[in-house]
């Protein structure tokens, strides 16, 4: 039975398939833009579902059209970045991780040290948010880097809105806060809690001259 579909193919082959199968060619399909009755508004076409993103527009179309397009959005961007950062609240911090998670990670590493998957398997080793410049760096340097790219790392201003920059600046302040927190920093009743704790458990500071312990270190030791 194989065999014997095999010889059809072949002879099929042989004879030119073009005009054997022709009416896969000549069909009735209805052409873009063309009229037609099957549907009740009457076009051929039908209209994208509600929510689907055309890659020939917005946003995405200005990046795929290079530097110009990407001049684009920085220009209409910076209206909208003129306003300030909004106030960091636990919403903004969500959110913040939520993007932050999906968008830096992957390079920058779940804790910011730049040890991200992407990083691990050859892309260039960002550097990591616990050193002393970018602790120090303002929020604005963050957010620019974020919608403007910087060196080897893209600009990611198609897919976070100025908004959304924000709360991702303020997340990464979170994360650079959970590796450099000064014991002075916790509420007094934490602090009290602390000084209880048996010597060892205390660690030297970890920022020169800071007054208390690191926190970190008290957590390690409780853990
Ligand atoms: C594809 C990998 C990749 C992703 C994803 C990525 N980055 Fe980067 N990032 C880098 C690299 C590489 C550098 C170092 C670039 C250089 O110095 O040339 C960098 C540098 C930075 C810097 C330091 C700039 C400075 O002053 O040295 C910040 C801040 C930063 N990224 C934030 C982010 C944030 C926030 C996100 C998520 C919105 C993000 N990055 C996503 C790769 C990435």
């Amino acid at each position: 039975m194989r065999r014997a579909f095999a010889l059809v193919a072949a002879a099929c082959a042989l004879a030119g398939c073009e005009r054997t199968m022709k009416d896969m060619y000549v069909q009735p399909r209805l052409r873009p833009d063309s009229a037609s009755p099957l549907f009740p508004d009457g076009k051929g076409s039908r209209p994208p579902p509600a929510g689907s993103v055309a890659v020939a527009a917005g946003d995405l179309a200005l990046t795929s059209g290079g530097r110009h397009g990407r001049d684009d959005l920085v220009a209409r961007d910076a209206a909208l970045a003129a306003s300030a950062a909004p106030a960091a609240d636990l919403a903004l911090l969500r959110r913040g991780q939520s993007r932050y998670d999906i968008f830096c990670a992957p390079c920058h590493s779940p804790l910011g040290d730049g040890d991200g998957r992407v990083a691990r398997r050859g892309f260039p080793r960002p550097p990591s948010f616990h050193q002393a410049r970018l602790r120090d760096a303002p929020d604005r340097h963050l957010f620019d880097v974020i919608g403007q790219g910087y060196g080897d790392m893209p600009s990611y201003a198609d897919r976070l809105t100025p908004q959304d920059r924000w709360a991702v600046v303020a997340y990464v302040r979170a994360l650079q806060l959970s590796q450099d927190a000064r014991a002075d920093m916790l509420a007094p009743d934490l602090q009290a809690g602390l000084r209880a704790l048996p010597a060892p458990a205390r660690a030297p500071a970890s920022r020169a001259g800071a007054p208390a312990p690191a926190v970190g270190a008290s957590k390690a030791e409780a853990s």
